[in-house]
This record gives structure tokens, sequence and C-alpha cells, in this order.
């Protein structure tokens, strides 16, 4: 299970208002900087904390994922990305996401073989799909497929309950790919390709996703490391958006199933997850370098609303590091599939390096992040542009639901609930319609 290691006290800071102070403990981890302890400071002075977007509030502890966005470095459990993508597998990080340390040879097995046993869908799920129209976004099923599950799985639903709890993870873990590999079949209008226990993760998707009855598909190494690859770049990133709604939507008590599907909902957004198919969508409306300048022009008039998909972070300052794997990747699948002249690829370097000189960019430390370069490399792949996304949601799925084990195990844990400053109208009476003007 999750070990938790517990903030601890390193100073006090004061703070003053309206003739009263308040000693506030400042709080520290094991990396990264301290935080103000501010739960006291509405009992001793009356007031709030004021931040939208959370850009400055720690929202809870968290032994998972690390990120130190100046220098650029992302620590699962405290191993380097960049380790992992090398080394690892994607089962093997999902263990170590969710158990806190990485495998030995018999944990992996028997991980490996609870989450292949759990592959299948319960075949009454298969009939939810026919209400929808074949055009449906696969987020959307994807969305309402996951929210669906717990009225299939009611028996691991018990949040209380440590082995349903891990059940429900298992489940997760084991289904996300039938469901992505069968929403794309759907749209496809192919019919579903059933999981296969003999294959590994990431082999097992690949072929739910791509493989037909009418012939045999085989299996390149190179795609299925690479895909391995992005769905380990993808499993966790600490408090984004997408985890902190699972985080805020499980502080309910509400069910894993549930928790997740919202955690989907969110990472929909094209700021979020929904950049991946909104950068492939600018490259080809950009469609050539000589376009580039006055695309640029148009994102740096803030009254154009236009931004430049695939950079920029909340967190990363200096430069994403899985945005350096992603595009190591990037040329490793393009030379395994012969491809030699990407015009895509081409077009997101110019563009990349055009922005990388200007002053917009520079000042604000702009840079590409993750999804700047994977929706090339799943175009590649063969994915659709549609299913990108749904590709980031099945390998956030294990940093989702350790993140939210890691949340209930917690004691310090209560339901979410932040506060507001009210700007509305002030106390008023009731007026008749006939008064009203
Ligand atoms: N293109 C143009 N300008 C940008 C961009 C961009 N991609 N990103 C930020 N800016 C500007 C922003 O307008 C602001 O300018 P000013 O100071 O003049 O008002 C400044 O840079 C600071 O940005 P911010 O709005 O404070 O940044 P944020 O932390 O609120 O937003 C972000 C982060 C990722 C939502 C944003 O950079 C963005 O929308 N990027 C494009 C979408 C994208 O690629 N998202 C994927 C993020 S990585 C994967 C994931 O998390 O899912």
């Amino acid at each position: 299970m999750p070990h938790s290691v517990t903030s601890k006290q390193v100073g006090t800071a004061t703070l003053s208002y309206d003739g009263k102070s308040a000693p506030l403990p400042v709080l520290a981890g094991s990396l990264g900087p301290a935080c103000v302890d501010i739960r006291k400071l509405q009992g001793e002075l009356g007031v709030f904390t004021f931040d939208p977007s959370y850009g400055a509030t720690a929202s809870c502890e968290s032994s998972i994922t690390y990120i130190d966005g100046d220098a650029g470095i992302l620590l699962y459990r405290g191993y380097p990305i960049e380790q992992l993508a090398e080394k690892s597998t994607f089962l093997e990080v999902a263990y170590l996401l969710l158990f806190g340390n990485l495998p030995n040879t018999a944990e992996l097995g028997v991980f490996t073989n609870g989450v292949t046993r759990h592959t299948m869908l319960h075949e009454q799920i298969r009939r939810f799909w026919d209400g929808f129209r074949r055009d449906a976004h696969p987020m959307a099923m994807l969305c309402s497929v996951v929210g669906a599950m717990s009225a299939f799985y009611p028996d691991s639903i018990d949040t209380q309950d440590p082995r349903q709890r891990e059940i429900s993870a298992y489940r997760m873990i084991a289904k996300i790919p039938t469901i992505t590999a069968w929403a794309h079949k759907y749209n496809a209008g192919q019919p579903f390709v059933y999981p296969r226990n003999d294959l590994n993760y990431s082999e097992n998707f690949l072929h739910m996703f791509h493989a037909v009855p009418a012939e045999p598909y085989t299996q390149n190494p190179i795609l299925t490391r690479a895909m391995d690859r992005i769905l380990i770049l993808h499993a966790d990133h600490e408090q984004n958006a997408s985890t902190s709604t699972v985080r805020l939507a499980g502080s309910t008590g509400a069910n894993p199933f549930a928790c997740i599907a919202a955690g989907i909902a969110s990472l929909w957004g094209p700021a979020h997850g929904g950049a991946n198919e909104a950068v492939l969508k600018m490259l080809a409306e950009i469609g050539h370098k000589d376009n580039i300048p006055a695309f640029i022009a148009q994102v740096k008039d803030k009254n154009s609303h236009v931004k430049l998909m695939g950079f920029g972070h909340r967190v990363y300052k200096n430069f994403d590091p899985r945005a350096k794997i992603m595009q190591q990747t990037c040329y490793e699948v393009l030379e395994a599939l012969g491809i030699k002249d990407e015009p895509m690829l081409d077009l997101a370097m110019e563009l990349e390096k055009i922005a990388l000189e200007d002053e917009y960019f520079v000042s604000r430390k702009l840079y590409p992040n993750v999804d700047f370069y994977s929706g090339i490399i799943l175009k590649a792949m063969g994915f659709p542009t549609t299913m990108f996304t749904p590709i980031f949601a099945l390998a956030r799925t294990v940093g989702w639901i350790s993140q939210w084990m890691e949340m209930i195990e917690d004691p310090q844990q209560r339901i979410g609930r932040p506060r507001q400053i009210y700007t509305g109208a002030a106390t008023r009476d009731y007026t008749p319609i006939d008064q009203r003007g």
C-alpha cells in the first residue's frame, strides 16, 4: 500500500490583519518549497485566503509524484521519468505508482496476472455502446462507460473497504484499454476485438485497437515499446486539473468509477489532455511553414484568443522533461515505420524553433509540453486524432486511481470545499413580479 511521508513543521509565519496576529505553521515535505498551513487562519483572523485556479495552494500531502518546474524534473515515487521511460514497462510503473516501490519479479508477476485477468468487460457493457451515435467523440464514450461501471461492478464500490478499493484499482487499470479500443471500433464501424491475455499491456491495447477478424495483426516491437513509453510519460503528474477533480469527487465518498469518470471529463479540455488533439488541428490549419509568422502574430495578439497548443505549462517554466523523451520517441517511431518525410513533424519543428526564439514565448517561459510531439507519434502509429485524448486518459487512469487510493487512506482527509469572495448583490427583499421594472 502507498507509504505516506507526513510533512514536518520547519518554522512559523505570522500574518497580521486588523490589529490581530496569527502564527501559522510552515510545513515542509521531503522535496519542494515549504507551505504555510492556513487551516487555522479563519478562526484566528476571520479571513480566508484567495487563490483562484490554485496556483499558490497545496491541496494535499502526497508521496506519489514530484515536479520541479524550474529544473524540469519529474519523479514518480522518487524515480526520474527519464530512467523509467528508458528502462521500465508501463505495468511496472503502474505498480510503482500504486504501491510505492518498484516490484520484484514475484510481485510484478502477481500484479501482471491480476491486471491481465480483469481485462474483459461485463458482456452487458457491449450493449451500452448501441445507444451512442456512430460519430460520438470517444472521450464522451469513455466518460459514460467508465461512469456506468459502478452499475456493472457494484461489488467493489465500498470506498471504506480496502479489498474493494484494490479490486476497483485492478478493474480500472485492466479495463480502460478495452473501453478505449472499443470506443474506436464503434466509431470505425468495426467489430469489437476481445482482450488477449497472452499479450503484454501495450500489445493487448494495440491488438484490440488495430486488429480486424479478416487478417492476423502483426505487432511491431518498436511500436509496442513506443506505446508503453507514451503510457509511462502520461501516467501521473501530481495535482493537475483532472487529478484534483478525481480527488475532489472522491472526497465526498463517491465510488471510484464515478471519480475516474469525473477525471476523464476534466482531462478532455484543450488546456489539459485535449491539447494533443488540438496540436494536430493547429498544425493542419497552419498547413505550411510560410504561414507560421502569421500564426505566431495571431497567438501574440491577445484579442485573437488563439494559443500555441502544446506550449506552456502551469508548473514547468524551463522545459517539460516528458516533451524531450516524446520528441526522441517520435524519431524512433517514424524511422520504424519508414516515414522519411513527415510534413507535420517538419512543420512542428519549424514552429518550435521560431517560438523558442521569439521574445513573447521566451519572456513568458513557454516551452513545448508533452502534447506537442505526442500527436505526431500517435498519428504515425495509425491512431485517429480523436483518439489522442482517450489514450492520455488510458495512461492517466493509473495515476488517478493511485491518487484516489492515497486520498482515501489519508487520515487528514475531509470533503473538499473551497470558499469564495462573494461579489453579488447584498441582501434584498423579494419584489412581486408586477412591481419589477
Ligand atoms: N500560447 C500563447 N500564450 C500562452 C500560452 C500558449 N500556449 N500559454 C500561456 N500563454 C501566455 C498567457 O496568455 C499569459 O500571457 P500574459 O502574461 O501576457 O497574460 C502567460 O503566457 C502566462 O500564462 P498563464 O495563462 O498564466 O499560464 P497557465 O499556467 O494559466 O496555463 C496552460 C497553462 C498549459 C493552460 C497554457 O500554457 C495553455 O493553454 N497552453 C496551451 C494548451 C496546452 O498545450 N495544454 C497542455 C498542457 S501539458 C499536458 C496537460 O497538462 O494536460
